[in-house]
């Protein structure tokens, strides 16, 4: 469903991903991993047309997504929505106002229908009482929370989380989990999540890929990921060096 291949990327005059290429399938969750500034977010972000590629082809679909005018990128970014690792909040309006933007802008839904939509998605990531609040009052946790409503209210088939937990309690992280493995993938979601959540990723991740100095440096199961005797790897899954 998702394919990068070969894809480099030089920025601010160094390379940050060097020939990486991923396939993703229907249904996947998928974690990237890697320690900051290996190029996570650059990753997805190439995904969406908010970075290009120097060298390399992505396909969403088996759309060429290299290739897309804006127009096309729109279509694209509602089949695929992405969670920032900076939520984006309008500031001005309520948490529930800020989810209903998507639903306002892409249905003629009535605005009580509107509502309702909005709380129902607000619901399903354990955020309603927060519905009238002023997201400038909330942490970036939960800030994060009311981004991923607002991007389920458009029903992508593909959704890409960067960092969804970082900020989160462990009882809101682990409800994020539930989310993920529970509704979002009994509706058979392409799901890609990029974490340092080490608990959260074997929790959930049914495929993992880490990314180290510019390139793929692991591919496999959370099977293999934590029989792993590659240092690199020990080190992350550890959170502490191992001798290489
Ligand atoms: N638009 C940009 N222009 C120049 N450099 C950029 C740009 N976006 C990212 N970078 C650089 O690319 C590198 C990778 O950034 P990226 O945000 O993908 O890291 P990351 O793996 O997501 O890290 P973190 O875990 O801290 O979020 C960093 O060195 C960053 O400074
Ligand atoms: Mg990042």
């Amino acid at each position: 469903m998702i394919e990068f291949e070969h894809i480099s990327i030089t920025l601010g005059g160094r390379k940050i991903l060097n020939d990486v290429s991923l396939k993703i399938e229907e249904g996947d969750i998928f974690c990237i991993v890697g320690r900051s500034g290996v190029g996570k977010s650059v990753m997805i972000k190439q995904l969406v047309g908010l970075l290009t590629p120097d060298e390399g082809a992505i396909r969403f679909n088996g759309t060429d997504v290299l290739g897309l005018d804006e127009q096309g990128l729109q279509v694209m970014r509602k089949e695929c929505g992405m969670v920032f690792q900076h939520a984006t909040l309008f500031d001005s309006m309520t948490c529930i106002e800020n989810v209903m933007l998507p639903i306002r802008k892409h249905s003629s839904l009535k605005l009580h229908k509107a509502r309702e939509r909005a709380l129902m998605y607000m619901a399903e990531v354990g955020i309603e009482h927060l519905a009238e609040k002023d997201p400038a009052t909330l942490g970036p946790g939960l800030r994060k929370l009311v981004a991923i409503a607002r991007t389920l209210t458009l029903e992508p088939t593909a959704i890409l989380f960067d960092e969804p937990t970082t900020g989160l309690d462990p009882l809101a992280a682990r409800k994020f989990d539930q989310l993920v493995t529970g509704t979002l993938a009994g509706s058979n979601m392409t799901q890609v999540v990029v974490s340092h959540d080490v608990r959260s990723i074997f929790d959930i991740a049914n495929k993992i890929a880490m990314l180290h100095e510019g390139r793929l440096r692991f591919l496999g199961t959370p099977h293999e990921l934590e029989t792993s005797d590659d240092a690199v790897v020990r080190n992350f899954i550890l959170g502490h060096p191992v001798e290489e």
